[in-house]
């Protein structure tokens, strides 16, 4: 199948929960590829020092300033907090791509599970919550340890993308192959982000039971 592949180069990514493991990582190797990255937090201050640790084109804001200055913008806040963040950036977000990677998630003593969600996943919660926005679901399965190591210079993985606007998912794709090592590949429409969100759960057993960083490839594509 050929496509044409978006142009990414340059486009601003900002994250919301920026400060994190997650969105530190995202934003350190987002940062590498050249692209601009701001960082997001309920406190501008932390956001700013997250930023300059990072180094690199990363400059730092509260949430709201975040939502509203980036092209595209990924959420990566616990779950507990991502209808009411998500909520009150409705203004903000409106007419934009948002990326969600949230994977709504229990831990007991058994390991990790996943919780239901009323929507059918959070990609759906994000999309009802946004009527406005442009909602695809990625980046659930990468590892932030292997973002974050300085010694990982290509984090092996395929990223899946989901969602119901082909070209947001189109360019979503684009960004993921922004990380060295990292395809994006379309996995289908946002109905069916629960059980890429659910599947988190088994790969945190893979990494537990193999001690690893786990990620999954997709073969004949
Ligand atoms: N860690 C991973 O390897 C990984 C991989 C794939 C997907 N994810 C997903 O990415 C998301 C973030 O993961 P993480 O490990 O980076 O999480 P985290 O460190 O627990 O949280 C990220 C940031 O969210 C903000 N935050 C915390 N509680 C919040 C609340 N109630 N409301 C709004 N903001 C809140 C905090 O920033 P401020 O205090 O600065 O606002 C925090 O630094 C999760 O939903 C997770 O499922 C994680």
């Amino acid at each position: 199948m050929s496509t044409v592949i978006p142009d990414v180069n340059g486009i601003s990514v900002g994250i919301l929960g920026g400060t994190g493991d997650q969105g530190k990582g995202l934003a350190r190797r987002f940062a590498l590829a050249g692209n601009p990255v701001l960082i997001g937090s309920r406190d501008a201050g932390r956001a700013r020092e997250a930023a300059q640790a990072i180094g690199g084109p990363v400059s730092g804001a509260d949430n709201a300033t975040v939502a509203a200055e980036a092209d595209v913008v990924i959420v990566a806040i616990p779950w507990e907090g991502h209808r009411a963040t998500l909520e009150s950036l409705r203004a903000e977000l409106a007419g934009k791509i948002v990326v969600d990677c949230v994977n709504p998630l229990g831990f007991d003593k058994q390991g990790a599970y996943a919780l239901p969600v009323e929507e059918g996943s959070a990609a759906q919660q994000a999309a009802a919550v946004l009527p406005d926005s442009r909602v695809v679901a990625a980046f659930h399965h990468v590892s932030a340890v292997l973002l974050l190591d300085p010694e990982v210079a290509e984090v092996e993985l395929d990223v899946l993308v989901l969602g119901d606007d082909r070209e947001a998912t189109d360019l979503v794709q684009a960004l993921a192959g922004r990380i060295a090592g990292v395809r994006g590949v379309y996995g289908g429409r946002l109905r069916n982000a629960h059980q890429v969100e659910a599947l988190t759960a088994n790969l945190i057993s893979i990494n537990r039971r193999y001690k690893a960083h786990a990620g999954f490839r997709v073969t004949d594509v």
